[in-house]
């Protein structure tokens, strides 16, 4: 088995996974990368009682930290939430003494209904993506880890045939191996 130069940790927020149509095959293909892996926040944590020192536990032990999710209402499923109110202690991830995670790195990979004019300012949500996501970029500098530029699959409502999200799988598969690797994906939003 081959040893990661960086081990990815993808930290997964669906709460209706059953009806997914986009994340049901970036989630396979994501558990499918060897040297990757894949925490399903809701399958983990259906009541909402995370195990906050398991998932610090988790987090030490990678050097990379993914959030999979839709972007539901501009920002993540509240599970997700809960889980940075909760697991992102002071003392831990941040404040004099909360320095664990110092030089990791954090990215978000996520879907959005709307299209990629409709993240102009022009458009129908009038905002960028990178502005929508400003909250994550701070909440990874004030942890002092490094923020990647989120990987995003526009248009999942109306764009998007079978194909479509097949060829998506098989990017974001890539696009994790290259981080798996040790290597900075192109940027993709
Ligand atoms: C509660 C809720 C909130 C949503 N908010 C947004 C949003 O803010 N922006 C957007 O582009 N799409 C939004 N969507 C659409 C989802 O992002 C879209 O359904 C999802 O990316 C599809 O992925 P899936 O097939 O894996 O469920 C929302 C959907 C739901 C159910």
């Amino acid at each position: 088995m081959r040893v990661p130069a960086a081990r990815v940790l993808v930290l997964f927020a669906h709460p209706a996974f059953q009806k997914s149509r986009v994340h049901r095959q970036l989630a396979a293909a994501a558990r499918a990368i060897e040297g990757v892996t894949f925490h399903d926040l809701y399958e983990a944590f259906p009541d909402f009682q995370i195990d906050v020192a398991s998932e610090q536990a988790r987090l030490l032990a990678h050097e990379v930290i993914v959030f999979q999710h839709p972007l539901y209402w501009y920002s993540c499923p509240a599970l997700l939430k809960e889980w940075l109110d909760l697991v992102l202690e002071h003392g831990f991830a941040y404040g004099p003494e909360g320095t664990r995670l110092r030089g990791k790195t954090l990215h978000s990979a996520i879907t959005t209904g709307g299209g990629p004019s409709a993240y102009t300012p022009e458009g129908h949500n009038r905002f960028t993506i990178a502005e929508l996501m400003r909250p994550f970029e701070q909440t990874a500098a004030l942890c002092g880890m490094t923020w990647l530029p989120p990987y995003v699959v526009h248009g999942t409502v109306h764009l998007l045939d079978p194909a479509a999200i097949a060829r998506h799988a098989a990017e974001y598969a890539s696009h994790l191996s290259t981080l798996r690797d040790g290597r900075t994906p192109t940027a993709r939003t």
